[in-house]
Protein backbone atom coordinates (compact mmCIF):
# COMPACT_ATOMS: atom_id res chain seq x y z
CA UNK A 1 0.00 0.00 0.00
CA UNK A 2 1.65 3.45 -0.76
CA UNK A 3 2.68 5.51 1.21
CA UNK A 4 1.93 9.45 1.99
CA UNK A 5 5.10 12.26 2.82
CA UNK A 6 4.02 15.17 4.96
CA UNK A 7 7.02 17.89 3.36
CA UNK A 8 7.50 20.94 4.99
CA UNK A 9 7.35 23.67 1.80
CA UNK A 10 9.07 26.23 3.52
CA UNK A 11 11.86 26.96 6.37
CA UNK A 12 9.81 24.89 8.37
CA UNK A 13 7.26 25.57 11.32
CA UNK A 14 4.75 25.19 8.47
CA UNK A 15 2.73 23.16 11.03
CA UNK A 16 3.47 19.80 10.46
CA UNK A 17 2.69 18.24 13.74
CA UNK A 18 -1.08 19.31 13.45
CA UNK A 19 -1.39 17.36 10.25
CA UNK A 20 0.24 14.33 11.23
CA UNK A 21 -1.75 14.17 14.35
CA UNK A 22 -5.02 14.65 12.16
CA UNK A 23 -4.28 12.32 9.61
CA UNK A 24 -3.08 9.58 12.56
CA UNK A 25 -6.08 7.90 12.94
CA UNK A 26 -6.24 6.69 9.31
CA UNK A 27 -2.86 5.22 9.12
CA UNK A 28 -1.05 2.67 10.53
CA UNK A 29 2.38 4.19 10.82
CA UNK A 30 3.86 7.23 10.99
CA UNK A 31 7.44 7.44 10.59
CA UNK A 32 10.02 10.27 10.90
CA UNK A 33 12.89 10.27 8.73
CA UNK A 34 15.38 12.93 8.91
CA UNK A 35 16.44 15.55 11.47
CA UNK A 36 16.66 15.26 15.00
CA UNK A 37 15.93 17.35 18.25
CA UNK A 38 15.82 20.08 16.11
CA UNK A 39 12.60 19.81 15.35
CA UNK A 40 9.45 21.09 17.44
CA UNK A 41 6.24 19.19 16.37
CA UNK A 42 3.91 21.36 17.78
CA UNK A 43 0.27 19.04 18.65
CA UNK A 44 -2.57 20.20 20.77
CA UNK A 45 -5.62 18.84 22.20
CA UNK A 46 -8.88 19.26 24.57
CA UNK A 47 -6.59 22.29 27.08
CA UNK A 48 -3.08 21.07 26.34
CA UNK A 49 -0.46 21.63 24.25
CA UNK A 50 2.60 19.09 23.66
CA UNK A 51 5.74 19.42 21.71
CA UNK A 52 7.51 16.46 20.13
CA UNK A 53 10.92 16.52 19.04
CA UNK A 54 11.84 13.28 18.05
CA UNK A 55 8.75 10.86 18.25
CA UNK A 56 6.38 11.10 15.18
CA UNK A 57 3.32 13.26 15.79
CA UNK A 58 1.11 9.32 15.51
CA UNK A 59 1.94 8.57 19.54
CA UNK A 60 -1.01 9.92 20.69
CA UNK A 61 -3.43 7.32 19.03
CA UNK A 62 -2.89 4.34 20.38
CA UNK A 63 -3.51 2.16 16.91
CA UNK A 64 -0.63 3.90 15.70
CA UNK A 65 2.75 2.42 15.12
CA UNK A 66 5.57 5.18 15.49
CA UNK A 67 9.15 4.58 13.64
CA UNK A 68 12.19 6.74 14.14
CA UNK A 69 14.02 5.54 10.79
CA UNK A 70 17.62 5.25 10.29
CA UNK A 71 17.57 9.19 9.10
CA UNK A 72 17.00 10.44 12.18
CA UNK A 73 20.13 11.66 14.28
CA UNK A 74 18.86 10.65 17.86
CA UNK A 75 20.00 12.91 21.08
CA UNK A 76 19.26 9.95 24.38
CA UNK A 77 18.85 12.46 26.59
CA UNK A 78 15.83 14.36 24.34
CA UNK A 79 14.22 10.67 23.36
CA UNK A 80 14.19 9.51 27.00
CA UNK A 81 12.56 13.05 28.16
CA UNK A 82 10.30 12.74 25.75
CA UNK A 83 9.08 9.25 26.11
CA UNK A 84 8.37 9.55 29.74
CA UNK A 85 6.47 12.84 29.45
CA UNK A 86 4.58 10.76 26.69
CA UNK A 87 3.83 7.96 29.21
CA UNK A 88 2.97 10.86 31.79
CA UNK A 89 0.37 11.44 29.45
CA UNK A 90 -0.99 8.05 29.83
CA UNK A 91 -0.42 7.01 26.49
CA UNK A 92 1.52 3.76 25.99
CA UNK A 93 4.53 3.62 23.81
CA UNK A 94 5.35 -0.25 24.38
CA UNK A 95 5.65 -2.26 21.28
CA UNK A 96 4.15 0.99 19.54
CA UNK A 97 7.30 3.13 19.37
CA UNK A 98 10.22 1.51 17.30
CA UNK A 99 14.05 2.79 16.96
CA UNK A 100 16.11 2.07 13.63
CA UNK A 101 19.05 -0.12 14.87
CA UNK A 102 20.53 2.18 12.20
CA UNK A 103 20.05 5.45 13.26
CA UNK A 104 22.90 7.66 14.46
CA UNK A 105 22.88 8.84 17.75
CA UNK A 106 24.14 13.13 18.70
CA UNK A 107 26.79 12.06 21.27
CA UNK A 108 27.83 14.93 23.82
CA UNK A 109 31.03 16.29 21.72
CA UNK A 110 28.47 17.22 18.65
CA UNK A 111 26.35 20.01 20.79
CA UNK A 112 30.03 21.06 22.07
CA UNK A 113 31.63 20.98 18.42
CA UNK A 114 28.91 22.83 17.37
CA UNK A 115 28.78 25.10 19.99
CA UNK A 116 32.09 25.99 19.61
CA UNK A 117 32.09 26.51 15.55
CA UNK A 118 28.91 28.79 15.64
CA UNK A 119 30.85 30.80 18.47
CA UNK A 120 33.29 31.15 15.72
CA UNK A 121 31.74 31.76 12.76
CA UNK A 122 30.39 35.19 14.71
CA UNK A 123 28.87 36.83 12.21
CA UNK A 124 28.54 34.22 9.76
CA UNK A 125 27.04 32.09 11.85
CA UNK A 126 24.01 29.77 10.67
CA UNK A 127 21.80 30.56 14.03
CA UNK A 128 21.30 26.59 14.45
CA UNK A 129 19.41 24.68 16.98
CA UNK A 130 22.27 23.89 18.87
CA UNK A 131 21.09 20.20 19.35
CA UNK A 132 23.96 18.92 17.66
CA UNK A 133 23.00 18.17 14.46
CA UNK A 134 25.06 19.40 12.18
CA UNK A 135 28.12 17.54 13.41
CA UNK A 136 26.15 14.40 14.11
CA UNK A 137 25.12 14.39 10.13
CA UNK A 138 29.39 15.15 9.62
CA UNK A 139 30.20 12.22 11.31
CA UNK A 140 27.55 9.34 9.67
CA UNK A 141 28.90 11.18 6.32
CA UNK A 142 32.81 11.05 7.72
CA UNK A 143 31.82 6.87 8.31
CA UNK A 144 33.02 7.82 12.22
CA UNK A 145 29.31 8.39 13.64
CA UNK A 146 28.18 6.01 16.37
CA UNK A 147 24.76 4.12 15.54
CA UNK A 148 22.36 2.54 17.86
CA UNK A 149 23.33 -0.69 16.82
CA UNK A 150 26.65 0.09 18.45
CA UNK A 151 25.25 0.30 21.79
CA UNK A 152 24.85 -3.30 21.96
CA UNK A 153 28.52 -4.20 22.25
CA UNK A 154 30.30 -2.27 24.88
CA UNK A 155 34.03 -2.99 23.29
CA UNK A 156 33.29 -1.77 20.06
CA UNK A 157 31.51 1.40 21.54
CA UNK A 158 34.33 1.66 23.44
CA UNK A 159 36.78 1.10 20.85
CA UNK A 160 34.72 3.57 18.36
CA UNK A 161 34.48 6.31 20.95
CA UNK A 162 37.90 6.35 22.09
CA UNK A 163 39.06 7.35 18.41
CA UNK A 164 36.05 9.75 17.69
CA UNK A 165 37.04 11.30 20.88
CA UNK A 166 40.38 11.71 20.51
CA UNK A 167 39.91 13.56 17.17
CA UNK A 168 37.36 15.75 18.72
CA UNK A 169 38.82 16.36 22.08
CA UNK A 170 41.71 17.62 19.76
CA UNK A 171 39.40 20.15 17.65
CA UNK A 172 38.23 21.23 21.01
CA UNK A 173 41.38 22.09 22.42
CA UNK A 174 43.41 22.81 19.93
CA UNK A 175 41.58 25.04 18.06
CA UNK A 176 38.44 26.33 19.97
CA UNK A 177 40.15 25.98 23.22
CA UNK A 178 37.21 24.31 24.60
CA UNK A 179 36.66 21.90 27.46
CA UNK A 180 37.14 18.29 26.53
CA UNK A 181 35.01 15.22 26.92
CA UNK A 182 35.90 12.01 28.92
CA UNK A 183 35.18 8.43 27.03
CA UNK A 184 33.96 6.59 30.51
CA UNK A 185 31.57 8.80 31.25
CA UNK A 186 30.17 8.90 28.02
CA UNK A 187 30.12 5.04 28.27
CA UNK A 188 28.25 5.51 31.95
CA UNK A 189 25.74 7.55 30.22
CA UNK A 190 25.23 5.17 26.75
CA UNK A 191 25.09 1.97 28.52
CA UNK A 192 21.94 3.50 30.80
CA UNK A 193 20.35 4.84 27.55
CA UNK A 194 20.56 1.17 25.84
CA UNK A 195 18.88 -0.42 28.76
CA UNK A 196 15.74 1.99 28.47
CA UNK A 197 15.59 2.07 24.26
CA UNK A 198 16.80 -1.62 24.06
CA UNK A 199 13.05 -2.49 23.82
CA UNK A 200 12.39 -0.55 21.13
CA UNK A 201 15.21 -1.19 18.97
CA UNK A 202 14.77 -3.08 15.64
CA UNK A 203 15.37 -3.59 11.65
CA UNK A 204 12.81 -0.30 11.30
CA UNK A 205 13.38 -0.99 7.15
CA UNK A 206 12.55 -4.57 7.27
CA UNK A 207 9.24 -3.70 9.89
CA UNK A 208 8.32 -0.80 7.11
CA UNK A 209 8.60 -3.29 4.42
CA UNK A 210 6.38 -6.10 6.12
CA UNK A 211 3.58 -3.47 6.75
CA UNK A 212 3.59 -2.47 3.19
CA UNK A 213 3.39 -5.87 1.74
CA UNK A 214 0.10 -6.32 4.20
CA UNK A 215 -1.20 -3.50 2.69
CA UNK A 216 -0.45 -0.98 6.04
CA UNK A 217 -0.93 2.77 5.35
CA UNK A 218 2.59 4.73 6.21
CA UNK A 219 2.52 8.09 6.54
CA UNK A 220 6.23 9.76 6.55
CA UNK A 221 6.63 12.79 8.62
CA UNK A 222 9.32 14.90 7.36
CA UNK A 223 10.74 17.27 9.78
CA UNK A 224 12.05 21.56 9.21
CA UNK A 225 11.06 22.85 5.79
CA UNK A 226 12.59 21.88 2.14
CA UNK A 227 13.64 25.48 1.88
CA UNK A 228 15.96 24.11 4.71
CA UNK A 229 16.95 21.17 3.04
CA UNK A 230 21.33 20.40 2.57
CA UNK A 231 20.95 20.28 -0.91
CA UNK A 232 17.99 22.35 -2.33
CA UNK A 233 17.59 24.54 0.61
CA UNK A 234 19.14 28.47 0.84
CA UNK A 235 22.64 26.94 1.33
CA UNK A 236 25.01 27.23 3.58
CA UNK A 237 21.72 28.19 5.72
CA UNK A 238 20.25 25.10 5.74
CA UNK A 239 20.18 21.89 8.36
CA UNK A 240 22.10 18.97 7.20
CA UNK A 241 19.89 16.56 6.11
CA UNK A 242 17.32 15.70 3.63
CA UNK A 243 13.88 17.75 4.87
CA UNK A 244 12.59 16.79 1.03
CA UNK A 245 10.40 13.45 -0.40
CA UNK A 246 13.59 12.15 -1.10
CA UNK A 247 15.18 12.28 2.17
CA UNK A 248 11.90 9.72 2.88
CA UNK A 249 13.03 6.93 0.85
CA UNK A 250 16.63 7.38 2.08
CA UNK A 251 15.64 8.04 5.84
CA UNK A 252 13.47 4.64 5.60
CA UNK A 253 14.46 2.65 3.36
CA UNK A 254 11.53 2.49 1.47
CA UNK A 255 11.49 2.70 -2.57
CA UNK A 256 10.26 5.61 -4.40
CA UNK A 257 7.33 3.45 -6.01
CA UNK A 258 5.78 3.30 -2.78
CA UNK A 259 5.11 6.78 -2.28
CA UNK A 260 1.65 8.02 -4.00
CA UNK A 261 0.68 11.54 -2.11
CA UNK A 262 3.04 14.21 -1.13
CA UNK A 263 1.28 16.71 1.08
CA UNK A 264 2.91 20.19 1.18
CA UNK A 265 2.01 22.02 4.20
CA UNK A 266 2.13 25.45 3.44
CA UNK A 267 1.82 28.44 6.60
CA UNK A 268 0.02 30.67 5.06
CA UNK A 269 2.61 33.57 5.02
CA UNK A 270 6.19 32.72 5.43
CA UNK A 271 8.48 32.56 8.20
CA UNK A 272 11.84 31.80 9.19
CA UNK A 273 14.05 30.98 12.28
CA UNK A 274 17.67 31.82 12.30
CA UNK A 275 20.05 33.14 9.53
CA UNK A 276 19.61 33.20 5.86
CA UNK A 277 18.20 35.14 2.91
CA UNK A 278 14.40 35.59 3.41
CA UNK A 279 13.03 37.70 0.03
CA UNK A 280 9.71 38.36 1.56
CA UNK A 281 10.57 38.94 5.45
CA UNK A 282 8.99 42.09 6.68
CA UNK A 283 10.80 44.21 9.05
CA UNK A 284 7.70 46.48 9.74
CA UNK A 285 4.61 46.45 11.79
CA UNK A 286 2.95 43.80 9.72
CA UNK A 287 5.88 41.57 10.66
CA UNK A 288 5.18 42.07 14.34
CA UNK A 289 1.72 41.46 14.21
CA UNK A 290 2.42 38.27 12.42
CA UNK A 291 4.79 37.22 15.01
CA UNK A 292 2.99 38.14 18.07
CA UNK A 293 -0.51 36.82 16.47
CA UNK A 294 1.13 33.65 15.07
CA UNK A 295 2.69 33.12 18.43
CA UNK A 296 6.18 32.78 16.06
CA UNK A 297 8.39 31.86 18.91
CA UNK A 298 10.55 28.78 17.92
CA UNK A 299 8.96 25.33 19.42
CA UNK A 300 12.62 24.18 20.06
CA UNK A 301 14.58 27.07 21.26
CA UNK A 302 12.22 29.73 21.94
CA UNK A 303 13.88 32.16 19.29
CA UNK A 304 11.38 34.62 18.09
CA UNK A 305 11.08 33.91 14.17
CA UNK A 306 11.31 36.17 11.04
CA UNK A 307 8.31 36.31 9.34
CA UNK A 308 6.98 38.00 6.22
CA UNK A 309 4.47 37.45 2.91
CA UNK A 310 3.59 34.50 1.25
CA UNK A 311 6.38 33.33 -1.42
CA UNK A 312 4.77 31.09 -4.72
CA UNK A 313 8.23 31.61 -6.33
CA UNK A 314 9.96 29.49 -3.28
CA UNK A 315 6.76 27.39 -2.74
CA UNK A 316 6.84 26.67 -6.67
CA UNK A 317 10.10 25.66 -6.53
CA UNK A 318 9.49 23.07 -3.12
CA UNK A 319 6.66 22.04 -5.25
CA UNK A 320 8.96 21.04 -8.22
CA UNK A 321 11.55 19.44 -5.73
CA UNK A 322 9.21 17.22 -3.82
CA UNK A 323 5.93 16.86 -6.35
CA UNK A 324 3.16 18.23 -4.06
CA UNK A 325 0.23 16.32 -4.85
CA UNK A 326 -1.68 18.60 -2.49
CA UNK A 327 -1.47 21.70 -0.16
CA UNK A 328 -2.62 22.02 3.67
CA UNK A 329 -2.57 25.74 4.21
CA UNK A 330 -1.75 26.22 7.90
CA UNK A 331 -2.16 29.29 10.60
CA UNK A 332 -4.88 31.17 8.19
CA UNK A 333 -6.50 32.65 10.96
CA UNK A 334 -3.15 34.75 11.53
CA UNK A 335 -3.81 36.37 8.92
CA UNK A 336 -7.38 38.07 10.07
CA UNK A 337 -7.87 41.69 10.12
CA UNK A 338 -4.53 42.59 7.95
CA UNK A 339 -6.41 44.96 5.50
CA UNK A 340 -4.45 44.12 2.58
CA UNK A 341 -2.33 40.36 1.54
CA UNK A 342 0.41 40.49 -0.57
CA UNK A 343 1.72 37.56 -2.53
CA UNK A 344 5.40 37.48 -4.32
CA UNK A 345 4.72 35.86 -7.40
CA UNK A 346 8.26 36.52 -9.02
CA UNK A 347 11.26 38.26 -7.97
CA UNK A 348 13.34 41.31 -9.82
CA UNK A 349 17.00 40.08 -10.34
CA UNK A 350 19.29 42.75 -11.68
CA UNK A 351 16.72 44.48 -12.64
CA UNK A 352 14.90 41.86 -14.77
CA UNK A 353 11.82 39.80 -13.99
CA UNK A 354 12.31 36.26 -12.61
CA UNK A 355 10.10 33.27 -11.79
CA UNK A 356 13.16 31.40 -10.56
CA UNK A 357 13.96 30.71 -7.73
CA UNK A 358 18.06 31.51 -7.65
CA UNK A 359 20.38 28.37 -6.48
CA UNK A 360 22.67 30.79 -4.30
CA UNK A 361 21.93 32.11 -0.80
CA UNK A 362 24.09 35.02 -2.14
CA UNK A 363 21.63 36.26 -5.21
CA UNK A 364 18.56 35.32 -2.99
CA UNK A 365 19.61 37.89 -0.76
CA UNK A 366 19.77 41.05 -3.13
CA UNK A 367 16.14 40.03 -4.64
CA UNK A 368 13.25 42.24 -4.64
CA UNK A 369 10.06 40.60 -4.34
CA UNK A 370 6.88 41.40 -6.61
CA UNK A 371 3.72 41.55 -5.21
CA UNK A 372 0.33 40.84 -6.15
CA UNK A 373 -2.25 42.12 -3.54
CA UNK A 374 -5.19 41.22 -2.38
CA UNK A 375 -8.32 42.27 -0.04
CA UNK A 376 -7.95 41.14 3.68
CA UNK A 377 -11.42 39.95 5.76
CA UNK A 378 -11.95 40.60 9.37
CA UNK A 379 -14.20 38.18 10.63
CA UNK A 380 -12.57 35.76 13.03
CA UNK A 381 -13.18 32.73 11.57
CA UNK A 382 -11.30 30.21 14.12
CA UNK A 383 -14.86 28.43 14.03
CA UNK A 384 -15.09 28.04 10.42
CA UNK A 385 -15.36 24.25 9.66
CA UNK A 386 -16.17 24.36 6.26
CA UNK A 387 -14.89 26.11 3.19
CA UNK A 388 -18.24 28.20 2.64
CA UNK A 389 -18.21 29.32 6.66
CA UNK A 390 -15.07 31.11 5.67
CA UNK A 391 -15.67 35.23 4.39
CA UNK A 392 -15.48 35.50 0.20
CA UNK A 393 -11.78 36.92 0.44
CA UNK A 394 -10.41 33.87 2.82
CA UNK A 395 -11.61 32.19 0.12
CA UNK A 396 -10.16 33.87 -2.45
CA UNK A 397 -6.70 34.24 -0.87
CA UNK A 398 -6.64 30.38 -0.97
CA UNK A 399 -8.19 29.81 -4.68
CA UNK A 400 -5.17 31.95 -5.89
CA UNK A 401 -2.86 30.46 -3.46
CA UNK A 402 -4.05 27.08 -6.15
CA UNK A 403 -4.11 29.03 -9.27
CA UNK A 404 -0.56 30.06 -9.07
CA UNK A 405 0.77 26.99 -7.46
CA UNK A 406 -0.92 24.43 -9.49
CA UNK A 407 -2.33 21.72 -7.24
CA UNK A 408 -5.34 21.77 -4.79
CA UNK A 409 -5.79 22.99 -1.63
CA UNK A 410 -7.16 19.69 0.45
CA UNK A 411 -6.71 20.99 3.96
CA UNK A 412 -6.96 24.51 6.18
CA UNK A 413 -6.42 25.06 9.60
CA UNK A 414 -7.93 28.28 11.34
CA UNK A 415 -6.25 27.27 14.65
CA UNK A 416 -4.07 25.31 17.06
CA UNK A 417 -6.50 22.51 17.85
CA UNK A 418 -7.52 19.37 15.98
CA UNK A 419 -11.15 20.69 15.38
CA UNK A 420 -10.31 24.05 14.15
CA UNK A 421 -10.11 22.54 10.44
CA UNK A 422 -11.66 22.50 7.34
CA UNK A 423 -11.17 19.34 5.05
CA UNK A 424 -11.45 19.66 1.28
CA UNK A 425 -13.18 17.32 -0.93
CA UNK A 426 -10.76 14.41 -2.25
CA UNK A 427 -8.92 15.01 1.06
CA UNK A 428 -8.23 11.73 3.08
CA UNK A 429 -8.29 13.53 6.15
P1 LIG B 1 20.24 22.90 12.78
O1 LIG B 1 19.22 22.03 12.13
O2 LIG B 1 20.10 22.98 14.27
O3 LIG B 1 21.62 22.59 12.33
O4 LIG B 1 19.98 24.43 12.27
C1 LIG B 1 20.19 24.83 10.92
C2 LIG B 1 19.13 25.84 10.49
O5 LIG B 1 17.86 25.17 10.41
C3 LIG B 1 18.93 26.99 11.46
O6 LIG B 1 18.57 28.15 10.72
C4 LIG B 1 17.74 26.55 12.30
O7 LIG B 1 17.05 27.64 12.85
C5 LIG B 1 16.91 25.84 11.25
N1 LIG B 1 16.04 24.80 11.82
C6 LIG B 1 16.40 23.60 12.28
N2 LIG B 1 15.35 22.91 12.72
C7 LIG B 1 14.28 23.69 12.49
C8 LIG B 1 12.88 23.51 12.69
O8 LIG B 1 12.40 22.47 13.14
N3 LIG B 1 12.09 24.56 12.32
C9 LIG B 1 12.58 25.69 11.76
N4 LIG B 1 13.87 25.90 11.55
C10 LIG B 1 14.72 24.91 11.91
Amino acid sequence: MPVTVIIGSQWGDEGKGKVVDLLSPSVDVVARYQGGANAGHTICWEDKTFVLHLVPSGIFHDGVTCVIGNGVVIDPVALMEEIDTIKSLGFGVDGRLLISHNAHLIMPYHKRVEAAIEEARDAGAIGTTGRGIGPAYVDKFARTGIRVVDLLDRDVLRKKLARSLEEKNALLRKVYGAETLDVDAIIEEYVEFDKRIDPFVTDTTAFLHNALAEGKTVLAEGAQGSLLDVDFGTYPFVTSSHPSAGGACTGLGIPPTSVNRVIAIVKAYSTRVGNGPFPTELDNEAGEKLRAVGHEFGATTGRPRRCGWLDIVALRYTSSINGFTELAVTKLDVLTGLEELAICTSYRVDGKVSERFPSDAQTLQTVEPIYEYLPGWTEDITGARSLSDLPGNARKYLERIEELMGVPVRLVSTGPKRSQTITVAGSAA
